[in-house]
């Protein structure tokens, strides 16, 4: 194999759960933000969480020390509270384009986190294993397997709109990966400059005004995508009342179910699921040791591939 083929052969893209999987029991979700850290335990097969939603803000400056401590802090009391177990393994939400476990980009976040090892620095000072995944991913797999997009066949595009845009977009329940819609360019600019939350509120726009111009930014996704489901999730999706009247978008439009767990569901689905990729890839050791933790090193062919053919079941082990 040459190098590049070599570089190819890596999985780069975050291990996450195939719309079949069955997942069962409890996992750690973190939702790392550009405003807020979140953490849960999660009942992995209801996407119910079973402990309280511990709230954290994102420190100034959002660098990686800074931010593992809060998330360090924010595990250490779901620990104190008995449900954070030290068998469970988790997953980290991340606003960023996520490969190989680091994030490419930071665009609400420090600039130190790019190309900063985000998944073994997690894992290591939390001491299980944390599988990263972008933020919007995240949310997605939640909404899709528990939510509003729950046994939805077809393109279903999710839209978070809060500091920035995320975008996830699911094609009969298996993820495109690493989707990066808010950076589009709209009249000019980034779109999550002009139309996230945080713009607006920048911009001091009325629902009217914002509403408008987020209509033409779906009907640019119309054309694009095609989708047959958009679903809205972030804190500007709780105020759908106010600016559903400007939209008119040809695909039905419904707000995120599953709102400000949506990132922790997810997340700590496609920790367990990762998890259960690598328990199913670990080679005994071949003597002595007695270890049963399972291995945050990914299994090679568990999570590359984006858009594959579903019954070549790329993506996830998790069935
Ligand atoms: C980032 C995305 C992220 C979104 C929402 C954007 O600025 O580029 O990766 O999903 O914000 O947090």
């Amino acid at each position: 194999m040459n190098a590049r083929a070599a570089a190819a052969a890596l999985p780069d893209d975050p291990v996450v759960p195939s719309p079949t999987a069955r997942l069962t029991g409890h996992g750690l979700g973190i939702d790392i933000g550009g405003t807020g850290i979140k953490a849960a335990v999660v009942d992995l097969a209801t996407g119910e969480l079973v402990t309280e939603r511990i709230r954290e803000k994102t420190p100034s400056p959002s660098t990686p020390e800074a931010v593992v401590d809060v998330v360090a802090d924010i595990c250490h009391r779901l620990e104190a509270m008995g449900a954070l177990t030290p068998d469970l393994p988790g997953g980290a939400g991340f606003p960023a384009v996520i490969k190989a476990g680091r994030p490419m980009t930071a665009s609400n976040v420090d600039e130190g986190w790019i190309g900063a090892p985000a998944q073994q620095l997690l894992s290591q000072r939390l001491g299980r294993p944390i599988e990263v995944l972008n933020d919007a991913d995240a949310a997605g797999v939640a909404e899709i397997s528990h939510g509003a997009g729950k046994g939805k066949a077809g393109t279903v595009l999710l839209l978070t709109i809060g500091t920035g845009i995320g975008s996830a977009l699911f094609v009969d329940g298996l993820l495109v990966p690493n989707l990066e819609l808010g950076h589009l360019e709209f009249h000019g600019k980034d779109a999550e400059h002009r139309l996230s939350g945080a713009a607006r509120e920048r911009r001091k726009l009325g629902w009217k005004r914002w509403g408008r111009e987020f209509d033409a930014y779906l009907k640019a996704m119309e054309r694009w995508f095609w989708p047959d489901l958009i679903i809205l999730g972030g804190g500007v999706s709780k105020s759908l009342d106010k600016y559903e009247k400007y939209l008119s978008t040809r695909a039905p439009l419904v707000p995120a179910a599953m709102l400000n767990t949506a990132g922790i569901v997810g997340a700590a689905m496609a920790g367990a699921n990762a998890a259960r990729a690598a328990r199913a890839t670990t080679v005994p050791p071949a003597t002595g040791s007695r270890s049963s933790r399972p291995s945050t090193a990914r299994p090679p062919a568990a999570g590359r591939r984006s858009a594959g053919p579903r019954s070549a079941g790329s993506r996830s082990t998790g069935h």
